[in-house]
């Protein structure tokens, strides 16, 4: 993936005989594309993924999970653009001005759009943010912001009726969790990790459409349209090996173009198969529903409703 470069120009108007400036040069595709190109070729591969995977169908109703990042602002625009159904959900996390900035980009976007995202605070859920849930459980304040996150996307989506819940993950993101997942063997993992989850034992259908996209691409895309987002990220998060895998990507790929897509996608058509087939052995432990929130849980009372039962305790006692 290179830089826009000046002296290219679109391989497309190109065609049409017109000589007009690109604004990115993908390596990878040896194409050189202008800003109405670029748009039109970035939304025709967001339509194709969707269409290959059978993420969804035209008139189906779609929830999108909304952080006020780049890639999930990107994709609620994107699939409204295409004419999808599309309304989106933001989970505020209680993290300070950083969950404060990134629900300001959310509004803004749903007012551009027309809509209006559904916006669960978890200091009102739950009765406090991640900073001090995370002082309740075992583990880091990510890895308990993400068991979080995932019970709200089942359960917001079971709520409003909506069968299908999509997310912003990029091709970096899936081809360097791929390369971190496969160096630790971490089989439950890599026996879930396809861009289309189908609806099970009371989850829906989980998506993830800009999965042919690189975090390049759909920042220019995102700059282009005017997309409101945040770069700012997560002052809780340990993102230090997160980035080191997606160094390590970008490092390869400058040595053979195209293989993070390579890599990621023939693992979808070549092992993949195998290690989904042996999901029911590696991923152990029945689910029930939660006597309490009736979500899906390992256990009788879910992580959720626990933690609530804590935060209460601890303001009962203070
Ligand atoms: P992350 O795990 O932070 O890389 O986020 C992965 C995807 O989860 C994003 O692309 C969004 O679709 C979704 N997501 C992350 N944070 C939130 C949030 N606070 N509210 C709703 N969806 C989120
Ligand atoms: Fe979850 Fe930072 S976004 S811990
Ligand atoms: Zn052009
Ligand atoms: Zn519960």
């Amino acid at each position: 993936m290179g830089k826009p470069s000046k002296k290219k120009l679109c391989k497309l108007c190109k065609l049409k005989g017109l000589r007009k400036e690109s604004v990115i040069y993908m390596k990878e595709h040896r194409l050189a594309l202008c800003e109405e190109h670029f748009k039109e070729w970035f939304e025709k591969r967001v339509k194709e993924t969707i269409k290959e995977f059978r993420m969804f169908k035209p008139n189906e109703k779609i929830l999108v999970a909304v952080s006020g990042g780049k890639d999930s602002q990107t994709l609620w625009y994107v699939l409204n653009r295409l004419g999808y159904d599309a309304d989106a959900f933001f989970i505020h996390l209680g993290i300070g001005d950083y969950s404060d900035e990134s629900m300001e980009k959310v509004i803004e976007l749903g007012k551009l759009l027309g809509k209006k995202p559904y916006i669960v605070k978890l200091e009102e859920d739950i009765g406090a943010g991640i900073p001090v849930l995370q002082n309740f459980v075992r583990g880091t304040a990510c890895s308990v912001c993400g068991r979080i996150k995932r019970y709200q996307f089942n359960k917001i989506a079971n709520d409003l009726g909506y069968n299908v819940v999509a997310t912003g993950h990029n091709l970096d993101d899936e081809s360097s969790s791929l390369l971190a997942n496969l160096i630790n063997w971490n089989l439950k993992y890599l026996a879930r990790k396809y861009p289309v989850l189908p609806a099970e034992k009371g989850f829906p259908k989980k998506v993830k459409p800009l999965v042919k996209m690189t975090e390049e691409q759909i920042k220019l895309y995102a700059q282009l349209n005017n997309i409101p987002f945040t770069e700012r990220s997560c002052p809780l998060g340990d993102t230090a090996s997160l980035h080191f895998y997606k160094d390590v990507m970008n490092l390869i790929e400058n040595h053979a173009l195209g293989t993070k897509y390579r890599f990621y996608f023939e693992y979808l058509k070549k092992v993949y198969p195998i290690f989904s087939s042996l999901k029911e052995e590696l991923i152990e432990g029945e689910l029930q529903k939660c006597k309490i929130c009736g979500q899906p849980s390992p256990s009788e009372i879910c992580m959720v409703c626990r933690l609530k039962e804590k935060v209460k305790q601890q303001k009962e006692g203070s």
